[in-house]
This record gives structure tokens, sequence and C-alpha cells, in this order.
């Protein structure tokens, strides 16, 4: 049984991700206005992967008894003064994502409720994984500069491995 605090923090997260998808979105688009239509792929992919997590948190409120409340989404930022800009907002949305999952998961403990806690364990892994991919890609992209941009496209695509989540459209895992 979800306590009221808990339920208003996971129906609040479920709409930051949701904030984090669109955030994303807004992100690929640019992308793509720019012709870099591998970064494009890969921050629709995260778009796709911030969705999924919403959607997580929303099955376990329905799994737990919770009631969901979907609140207002606002509005991400639109426009991007470089690629680099686009990247390093990317890498301080996943800063605040962590904060979130982390205050989420704080509160968890105060109330001594094990099961919400043992479920977001997997949202604080995700974290350490998306900061760690967020932060190689602002790298990578700052090494380069803004002329060499074609050539992170290159490497994204050749090093699958390091940046594992730049999958194109229709490219399985
Ligand atoms: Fe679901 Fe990257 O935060």
């Amino acid at each position: 049984m979800l306590s009221k605090a808990t339920e208003k923090a996971i129906n609040e997260q479920i709409v930051n991700e949701l904030y984090s998808s669109n955030a994303y979105l807004s992100v690929a688009s640019y992308m793509d206005s720019e012709g870099l239509k591998v970064l494009s792929a890969f921050f629709f992919r995260q778009s796709a992967e911030e969705r999924d997590h919403a959607l997580k948190l929303l099955h376990y409120m329905l799994d737990v008894g919770g009631k969901v409340l979907i609140g207002t989404v606002p509005a991400p930022m639109a426009t991007f003064k470089s690629v680099e800009h686009a990247v390093q907002e990317s890498l301080n949305q996943e800063k605040t994502v962590t904060e979130q999952i982390n205050r989420l998961m704080g509160l968890a403990h105060k109330e001594s409720d094990y099961a919400t806690a043992s479920f977001l364990k997997w949202f604080v892994d995700e974290q350490v994984e998306e900061l760690s991919t967020m932060h190689e890609l602002l790298l990578l992209v700052q090494k380069a500069g803004d002329q060499n941009l074609l050539l992170v496209e290159d490497r994204l695509l050749k090093q699958g491995i390091t940046l594992s989540r730049a999958h194109l459209p229709g490219e399985s895992e």
C-alpha cells in the first residue's frame, strides 16, 4: 500500500519522465534540422526510452493500487544555440532526473516502503548508465567541434558499444 506522499511523488515522476521524453524529441528534431541523422536517431531513441520509464512507473502504480494522475507536462526547450548546447542541456536533464529519482528513493526509505525502494533500484541503475552515456556524447561533441560533427556521427555508428543506445530506427538492439 502506497502512502499518499509516495503516490503523489510517483505521479510527479511520471510527468518528469514524460517531460524528458518531450525534451529529447525537441533535441532529436533539432539534430535532424542540422542534417545530423545519426544524432537525431540517437535522441529519438532516448525519447522512446523516457516514455518507457514513465510507463514503468505508471504500471507500478497500477500494480500496487495507487491512483494514477497524469499532470501537465511543461513544454521543453525548443531552440538550441549549437549541437554542443543541445547535448549539454540533455546532460543537465539527466542530472535533474537523477536527483528526482534519488529523492523518490529517499522517500521510500523514510517510509520503510521496501517494495517501492526495490522497484526504484532499476531507475537508480538506469540513471548511472544514462548519465555516463550523455557525458560521453558531450565529450565527443566538444572534441570534434562544430566543423567535425559528421565524424561524431561516424563514430556513433561505428562504436555502438560505447554509446550503446545509438540504434537507428528499425535496428535491433
Ligand atoms: Fe528516465 Fe533518463 O531519465
